[in-house]
């Protein structure tokens, strides 16, 4: 009898911590050793002359959910996950909606049922946009129990912003039953009245959607959101950093102590809002929430990166269709920038492009590749080490790279059901060839061979590596409602 159910063999299997020549037996779906000849698995996969990382955990994707700005998602659970493994990530969590006037349990049991057609294993962040006393008392404390242990907030669209009272709000109660925060940063106010004033001077193409939403307001918001979780002592993740302005923001708070994490997102660091400005209609497939911003903001996102100011890199896949009215032609192949659906798909892009603008380009090196993205997401949203790394435990959730590999981008090709990628044409260097989830091999260079509803839904339970740091702004602790030692 094999001793393995599976052995990769002779490949660099690479963590967030080494890079080192290692077989890797799998049993039960885990890695059950690492070493060298290791004994025989029932099935072989020659990994010589690539490269063996953990599968991409990306922890900031919208699948199969309702957009904030209008349209409908391209993509359902089955192909956004079929297309999230053939880039080499085996770990999704995207995003359970409260609808405002109604609860985030009917939510949560809505998409929870869509999510079950997944091929990999996921779980979700919990939208809130109304903080009624029901979802503050009962049903967020409940939910944050049975394992679904973060939620995001907005501070900007319409259907989904929140003023500073209600965040303080969803900020206590997270705090108080052990949920992480993440947020959307931009200033709401700020971003209407600049609308407001674009429209009215008759600037209405994709072009001046970055227009209508400049560094400043990112940097505001950045700013206040720290404020605010500061006064609570409250751990946050500030979301798709764009720009050099809030990346310095969260880097001064870090100086200062405060618990702030970071995450960008491959179009931060490859698109610019030029991009938005093509011919006819054709910018809007470039517009996403943040705007892309320039070349030099792109060199700042990198210095945040490499000095740990940033550590994740998550795909932010909000994918709309170009040629369909329920994509980015919701109102028309001439609708003014603020009706266009925000949003562009990436979940299969992501891991390509930063390993050609990092590792290929010789910015961060394949330890730093997979800390970006696989094992920092999963230890700041507690699924390490399950997931995030190659280790005995784990679960064998794999990629494994031909890291010379050079490939055009072509949509095509790619395996989301969105009609177009916004980085069609470009070359990158480097591309997953084979993807294992549990020692499932699901995608096989060219086939996919995952049957849906594979995929798991990933408990969380209470994890340290979100502990407040037990300082307050005041001597008082807002949550326990006491007075500190002075
Ligand atoms: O532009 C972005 N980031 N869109 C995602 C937000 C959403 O819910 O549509
Ligand atoms: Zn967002
Ligand atoms: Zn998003």
């Amino acid at each position: 009898m094999a001793a393995y159910d599976t052995v990769i063999r002779g490949g660099t299997v690479v963590t967030a911590s080494d890079m080192v020549r290692a077989d890797i037996g799998i049993a039960g779906g885990r890695v059950a050793a690492l070493g060298e000849n290791l004994d025989e698995g029932a099935h072989e996969i020659d990994a010589g002359g690539r490269l063996v990382m953990p599968g991409g955990v990306d922890s900031h994707c919208h699948i199969e959910q309702p957009g904030s700005t209008g349209g409908t998602n391209a993509d359902t659970f089955t192909s956004g996950s079929i297309s999230a493994a053939c880039g080499g990530t085996t770990t999704t969590i995207s995003f359970s909606p409260q609808v405002r006037g109604r609860g985030v349990r009917e939510a949560m049991d809505g998409y929870a049922a869509l999510a079950r057609k997944s091929v990999i294993d996921y779980c979700f962040h919990i939208i809130v946009n109304d903080p009624s006393d029901a979802v503050i008392e009962e049903e967020l404390p409940e939910l944050i129990a049975e394992g679904h242990r973060s939620i995001k907030v907005f501070m900007t669209y319409p259907s989904n912003r929140m003023d500073d009272a209600q965040l303080l709000k969803v900020f206590a109660c997270a705090k108080k039953h052990g949920a992480f925060v993440c947020v959307h940063a931009e200033n709401h106010d700020a971003i209407m009245w600049m609308t407001d004033r674009l429209l009215e001077a008759g600037l209405t193409s994709p072009r001046y959607h970055a227009w209508s939403k400049p560094p400043v307001v990112e940097r505001e918001a950045v700013h206040r959101v720290i404020a605010l979780a500061e006064l609570l002592d409250l751990p946050i993740q500030v979301f798709h950093v764009t720009c050099a302005e809030a990346a310095e923001e969260i880097r001064r708070a870090q100086a200062r102590g405060i618990k702030v994490f970071g995450e960008t997102c491959p179009q931060y660091l490859t698109l610019t809002a030029d991009d938005m400005d093509r011919d006819g209609f054709e910018g809007a497939k470039f517009i996403c929430s943040p705007a892309p911003r320039t070349e030099e903001h792109h060199e700042a996102i990198w210095r945040a990166l490499i000095d740990g100011t940033l550590g994740i890199v998550s795909s932010d896949h909000a994918p709309y269709s170009f040629d369909d009215p329920r994509g980015k032609a919701l109102h028309g192949a001439n609708a003014r920038f603020s009706e266009i659906p925000n949003g562009i798909p990436g979940l299969e892009t992501r891991l390509p492009l930063v390993f050609s603008e990092g590792v290929a380009a010789g910015r961060i090196g394949p330890c730093e590749f997979v800390a970006l993205t696989s094992a920092n997401p999963a230890r700041l949203f507690g699924l390490y080490p399950k997931k995030g790394t190659i280790a005995v435990g784990s679960d064998a959730d794999i990629a494994i790279w031909d890291a010379e590999r050079e490939v055009t981008i072509r949509s095509d090709d790619l395996h989301t059901q969105t009609d177009y990628t916004p980085y069609e044409g470009m070359s990158v260097t480097g591309w997953p060839v084979m993807t294992l989830s549990r020692g499932e091999v699901i995608w096989n260079d060219g086939e996919v061979t995952a049957e849906p509803g594979r995929g798991r839904w990933l408990k969380r339970e209470p994890y340290d590596y979100i502990r407040p740091t037990g300082r307050f702004t005041a001597p008082f602790d807002p949550i326990a409602l006491r007075k500190l030692e002075e």
